[in-house]
């Protein structure tokens, strides 16, 4: 009735923005992502306990958090013929603080396989990765490691709506991603907020759903290659798209500050010095740079001398796993 696991956070490459279904988070387009070691979030789920209580980095979590977790719990419990009884959820993320990265999608991937297992079901990364998917929806893409492609799928139900692993961690080994912490303070807009402004008044909507389920086919054949300049541009042109069709909704929307701008046009730079490095950018004002072992050392220069405040080095992580100590 009680288990432990860690997951990793992953980062988009073709990005998903936009939902079809807010309550089961289905998404308009499928997405594709890379798990970054070491960053981890570590969740203990156990059952049968006399109320339900959930603790997130040393607080009691509340409000719509809360809610989304104990919503993933319940969904456990429908799979279940024993009666579980309430829960008691203890999570904690190994990110530096205000690391700017959203370790929303490595916590519910955690808690989807931790409560799994409390609950005595079998290790099954497609039935982890739909209950990750109830809690966050880029949480269904860190159930497993290297790179996993989220298929929008075609079902009302969204039994046809979780991440696939096409590469692991170990084909591209070589490959970087640079976190550039320019701002470690709260996004104005949440992700699930900006997401239903976009769908319901960025007339360029359609043409990014469109876009982007062509890129994904695309992305997957540079990966297959490891062709990293075609990868970084692919990733570079997709987020500019996916924060185009924002700027376009009404009100608009802006996760870029000055800050960022300035980084991109150092890094074109760097670019035309034959240093390969690329960036994505999530909904907020830290890009996250794409490059190779070598260049490294380079992309973190790059990010301390335009302002990062924090500069994270990940490589491709694994799979999610059970560990043995509980929180
Ligand atoms: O899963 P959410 O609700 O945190 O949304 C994630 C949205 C982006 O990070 C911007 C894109 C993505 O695919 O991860």
């Amino acid at each position: 009735m009680k288990a432990t696991a860690l997951a990793h956070p992953n980062i988009a490459l073709v990005k998903y923005w936009g939902k079809r279904d807010d309550a089961l988070i289905l998404p308009h387009q499928s997405s594709l992502s890379l798990t970054l070691s070491p960053l981890s979030v570590t969740t203990t789920v156990e059952f049968g306990v006399p109320t339900d209580a959930v603790e997130i980095n040393g607080h009691t979590s509340k409000g719509s958090e809360r809610e989304r977790v104990l919503r993933l719990l319940e969904s456990v419990r429908a799979q279940t013929k024993d009666a579980l009884g309430p829960a008691k959820v203890v999570s904690r993320g190994d990110f530096p603080m205000a690391a700017g990265l959203a370790s929303s999608a490595a916590g519910f991937a955690a808690l989807a396989v931790a409560g799994r297992a409390a609950a005595g079901l079998p290790s099954d990364a497609r039935a982890a990765s739909i209950l990750a998917r109830l809690g966050s929806g880029s949480a269904c893409r860190s159930v497993e490691g290297g790179f996993c492609e989220w298929q929008r799928g075609e079902r009302p139900d969204g039994d046809d709506s979780f991440a696939v692993q096409r590469f692991d961690a170990a084909h591209w080994p070589d490959l970087r991603m640079v976190v550039a912490v320019l701002d470690r303070g709260e996004k104005d807009v949440k992700s699930r907020d900006g997401m239903k402004q976009t769908v319901e008044t960025s007339p360029y909507y359609p043409a990014w759903v469109r876009d982007a389920e062509e890129e994904v086919p695309r992305a997957r054949a540079h990966i297959a290659r490891r062709d990293l300049q075609a990868l970084g541009e692919l990733c570079e042109r997709n987020a500019w798209r996916m924060h185009s069709t924002s700027l376009a909704a009404d009100p608009p929307l802006c996760y870029l500050n000055a800050g960022t701008l300035g980084l991109i046009q150092h890094l074109r730079e760097h670019r035309k010095k034959g240093i390969p490095v690329w960036f994505t950018l999530d909904a907020g004002p830290n890009p996250v740079l794409l490059t190779d072992a070598a260049n490294e050392v380079a992309a973190e220069a790059l990010a301390r001398a335009c302002g990062a405040l924090d500069v994270i080095r990940c490589v491709p992580g694994g799979d999610a796993a059970l560990k043995q100590e509980h929180l």
